[in-house]
């Protein structure tokens, strides 16, 4: 059971994203693993995906899930707690011939996606909207099959706490709070985790997962976005402001 103000938490980041969807429309989806990060085509995480079993977590417009697709996956399973994003990636994904099954609903709760089922479990840049990590683990670790991999990305926890003047970097947040708390760039309510990648790593650990490999590599692009606010060139030259971490179900 979640406490009450994570439940708030929950359905007023639902209406968010029910309104922000569109603008994220296909933005971080594989092969690219987050800003600044390497691509899975150089990385090769997922290995040989072809008559493997996948669940993505916070699926999005379901860009991910096709490149499953394209990949050889036999099975496509996605949550989101978006129901725009749910109803996009079942748009996207309506001419494909794997077999699908999207569920509406909040990572934090199994809304009936079956146990010890997947070959695959795996989230781009959906897992800081947790708002009770620990739970979410646990559910991500039974769904898996023993041998199984979870594989995630998502912000690194430095990047949030480093802000941008002109040409100035400052660190404006300390690394060591943690918490629930308003995520800066959004007007609307949007509630997140900011944790340090040490809690990452110990709850991981604590959910019963072996971690295979930590990625904090930084690609800097030869063509530089000037228009870019939040992940800025200045700052990936100092800090990676993207993390993976490829973990298996032991
Ligand atoms: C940055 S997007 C991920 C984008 C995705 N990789 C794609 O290709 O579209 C984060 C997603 O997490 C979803 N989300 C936010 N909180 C969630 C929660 N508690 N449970 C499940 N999904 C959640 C949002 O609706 C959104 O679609």
């Amino acid at each position: 059971m979640l406490e009450s103000i994570k439940e708030e938490y929950i359905s007023s980041n639902k209406k968010s994203w029910d309104e922000a969807a569109p603008r994220f429309f296909g933005r971080t989806a594989l092969p690219i693993y987050g800003p600044f990060l390497p691509k899975e085509n150089e990385l090769k995480l997922f290995g040989d995906l072809s008559g493997k079993k996948v669940l993505e977590i916070g699926c999005g417009s379901g860009h991910s899930l096709k490149y499953m697709s394209s990949q050889g996956a036999s099975e496509l399973w996605g949550i989101d707690l978006s129901d725009t994003q749910i109803e996009t990636a079942r748009n996207l994904l309506s001419d494909c011939t794997t077999k699908l099954n999207l569920f509406q609903g909040a990572m934090e709760k199994n809304p009936g996606i079956p146990v010890e089922y997947f070959d695959i479990v795996y989230s781009i840049y959906a897992i800081g909207w947790s708002v009770d990590l620990r739970m979410t683990l646990r559910n991500l670790y039974d769904y898996l099959k023993p041998g199984g991999s979870f594989i995630f990305s998502w912000e690194h926890p430095l990047h949030n706490r480093l802000s941008q003047n002109g040409n100035q970097i400052i660190i404006n947040k300390s690394y060591h709070e943690e918490g629930l708390q308003q995520c800066e760039p959004w007007d609307s309510p949007a509630i997140m985790n900011q944790l340090k990648l040490s809690t990452y790593i110990n709850e991981l650990i604590q959910a019963g997962f072996q971690i295979e490999r930590v990625v904090e590599d930084v690609v800097i692009q030869e063509e530089i976005n000037s228009d870019a606010v939040w992940y800025t060139h200045q700052k990936a030259v100092l800090i990676p402001p993207a993390f993976i971490i490829k973990c298996t179900k032991k």
